[in-house]
């Protein structure tokens, strides 16, 4: 809402009432357009210039909501603040004028793909069970887990007492004494990748994350972001 709307569409945006009932509260005196108490109808403002009140109080429109992929760093905290000071990750968008928070986390150590945002709903339903998110991984491996260990590990290991989900893995690169492996899952347990390559004696050397659902890093460089359109959270229900 850039350009100059009517009052009674710009009251109804910022969730006062609706439009038909913000035409009675501007005719009973209670709205101010820049400290001027407005009660004709045909009044319009330009939302960020015009100050409007309503029975005395600001009216200002919700929040945009927005979307971001950052591509972590090591070394960053995934909160909002560090007591002990290290960096976090929220100061990788200070470019953004919103208070945006990460939607699950990723461990100092590990890189990759991080949503950001503003969107309480949109953050629950990604880490909620019943959507079953996608997350992939790529994960440097010590030693070189043959298949039957790999196939354990996309069946469902006991962690903590707890059956993992099914996930899907597969071998990227073998290297002399490591291996690099891809590893799709759609849990979120505290380290659950590292623990899953424990469990079966190799474990993870460095971890990153490179796609929620169908949404890749692709070219977003370490420690760059994007913002995200429609089409891009489509994809990470894929
Ligand atoms: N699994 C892990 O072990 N660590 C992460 O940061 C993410 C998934």
């Amino acid at each position: 809402m850039k350009e100059q709307v009517r009052l009674q569409k710009y009251l109804a945006h910022c969730g006062i009432s609706s439009r038909r009932k913000a035409e009675e509260i501007i005719k009973q005196g209670r709205v101010t357009v820049s400290g001027v108490v407005v009660t004709s109808m045909g009044e319009k403002i330009t939302p960020g210039k015009d100050t409007v009140m309503c029975d005395g109080r600001l009216v200002s429109p919700p929040d945009e909501l927005i979307y971001v992929l950052v591509n972590k760093p090591k070394g960053y905290v995934t909160t909002l603040s560090d007591p002990q000071g290290r960096p976090v990750v929220t100061s990788l968008v200070r470019d953004i004028d919103q208070r945006l928070f990460p939607v699950g986390r990723l461990d100092l150590d590990t890189e990759g793909a991080l949503l950001l945002t503003n969107d309480g709903e949109l953050a629950q339903k990604i880490q909620h069970p019943r959507f079953q998110t996608n997350k992939t991984y790529e994960a440097l491996v010590q030693g070189h887990p043959g298949q039957a260990k790999l196939r354990d590990l996309e069946k469902g290991v006991e962690i903590e007492g707890k059956m993992t989900a099914p996930a899907v893995i597969s071998v990227i690169k073998h290297l002399q004494r490591q291996t690099l492996v891809k590893i799709t899952i759609h849990e979120g347990r505290k380290r659950q990748v590292k623990k899953m390559f424990d469990f079966v004696g190799n474990p993870v050397i460095s971890l990153k994350r490179i796609a929620y659902g169908k949404l890749y890093l692709g070219k977003l460089g370490t420690g760059e972001h994007k913002i995200l359109n429609s089409r891009d959270l489509k994809k990470i229900f894929l």
